[in-house]
């Protein structure tokens, strides 16, 4: 039986996206290096599914190791969450950032034309829509970025675009993530950062845990409602299902079609922390600093394209993302 590879799958968002695939009766294979997670995750897909899962601990630049998993089982799709993603250590190891995610693109994609296989799904991300689009954003704005992170998302867009003109048969989804949350309902699997967060819900999570003292709001003076930051977040089991969606899409349709997931609306960090507050039943403890470099004042997603072609939008809301975060904090204080 043809299977789907799921590079990354023992991360954050794919071991979610695991899951809805198992759920949704695709048998998958898991390719992981595990540079940015731990095996534990795979125990626990397996877990909340039942199921086993069959799962290479690999680096997707090793072509031997990759090649031998197309050797060894049929894959005829691969759904590539894979790669390095904190924007500021890309700043300071550009080189790293492209090697892994530019670097190990590469491999997965020779080595899916060495056996024939042309539907990828890829981990995009709104970062591609740089700092100068109007908001909403829509997937036919230009792209471009800011740091090396976002060079490489908006480069793996255009090697798998120029793929699909080359080869009428190829064909790829590229998901334009805005800002994933949340946790599995059963609080066994979730956002496990390593050393200090760099986004907010981990990092609200870590004060409201006890982890970490006080919260610095990047900034109370943006042009937006309550002078803080905006960003669409979205559920990643909501993120997930999504996958599961783009895939059937992509085996329908030959090309290359990027597509936004986000709710389409967007959240100030202050409406988060109140939120987050509820969820735990205590105070977040916050001081206003300085504005963060780089970051800009509001995005959120135009998310028409997503409810068109795959028929998806997202269905949590914001309650139950701090919920299913704060159950997943108080679960596991110490990460998996
Ligand atoms: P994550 O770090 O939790 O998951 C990525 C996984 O890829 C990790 O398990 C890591 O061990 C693995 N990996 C990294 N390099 C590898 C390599 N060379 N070979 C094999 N495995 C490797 O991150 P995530 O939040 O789950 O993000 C998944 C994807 O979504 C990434 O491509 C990321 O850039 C993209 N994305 C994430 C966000 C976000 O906010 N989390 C937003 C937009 C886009
Ligand atoms: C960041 C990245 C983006 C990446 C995304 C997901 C930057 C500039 N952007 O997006 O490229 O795709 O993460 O990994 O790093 N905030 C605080 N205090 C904190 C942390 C964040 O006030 O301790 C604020 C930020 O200023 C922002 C909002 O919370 O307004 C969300 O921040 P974050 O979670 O880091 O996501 P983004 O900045 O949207």
């Amino acid at each position: 039986m043809s299977k789907i590879l799921i590079t990354g799958g023992a991360g954050f968002i794919g071991s979610h996206a695991c899951v809805e695939f198992i759920n949704a009766g695709f048998p998958i294979v898991v390719l992981d290096n595990l540079s940015n997670s731990k095996e534990e995750s795979i125990r626990r897909i397996e877990k909340i599914t039942g199921k086993t899962v069959t799962f290479y601990k690999a680096d997707m630049r090793d072509a031997a190791a990759v090649r031998r998993i197309f050797e060894e089982q049929q894959i005829d799709a691969v759904v590539h969450f894979a790669g390095f993603k904190a924007v500021g250590e890309s700043v300071a190891k550009p080189l790293d950032y492209y090697e892994n995610n530019i670097g190990g693109t590469f491999v997965l994609l020779q080595i899916m034309r060495e056996y024939g296989c042309k539907t990828i799904v890829f981990s995009s991300s709104a970062t591609v829509y740089g700092m100068h689009n109007p908001i909403p954003y829509v997937e036919d704005m230009p792209t471009s970025a800011t740091n090396p992170y976002g060079y490489t998302k908006v480069m793996i867009e255009q090697i798998l675009h120029d793929i699909c003109i080359s080869d009428p048969e190829f064909r790829a989804v590229a998901l334009r993530y805005f800002n994933p949350i949340g946790a599995h309902k059963s609080g066994l699997i979730g956002e496990d950062p390593n050393g200090i967060p760099n986004n907010l819900l981990p990092y609200i999570g870590q004060v409201a845990v006890g982890k970490l003292q006080q919260l610095s709001i990047f900034g109370n003076d943006y042009d937006t409602p309550d002078g803080t930051g905006v960003r669409d977040y979205i559920h990643v089991l909501d993120l997930a299902k999504g996958h599961v969606s783009a895939l059937k899409y992509a085996k329908e349709h030959a090309g290359f079609m990027p597509i936004n997931l986000g709710t389409g609306h967007g959240i100030s960090v202050l409406e988060m922390v109140h939120a987050y507050e509820k969820a735990c039943g205590k105070p977040i403890s916050y001081r206003i600093a300085d504005r963060r470099p780089g970051d800009i004042s509001a995005n959120y997603a135009n998310a028409s394209r997503a409810k068109e072609l795959l028929n998806w939008q997202a269905e949590e809301t914001l309650e139950t993302m701090c919920e299913d975060s704060w159950r997943f904090m108080q679960q596991n204080p110490n990460g998996l």
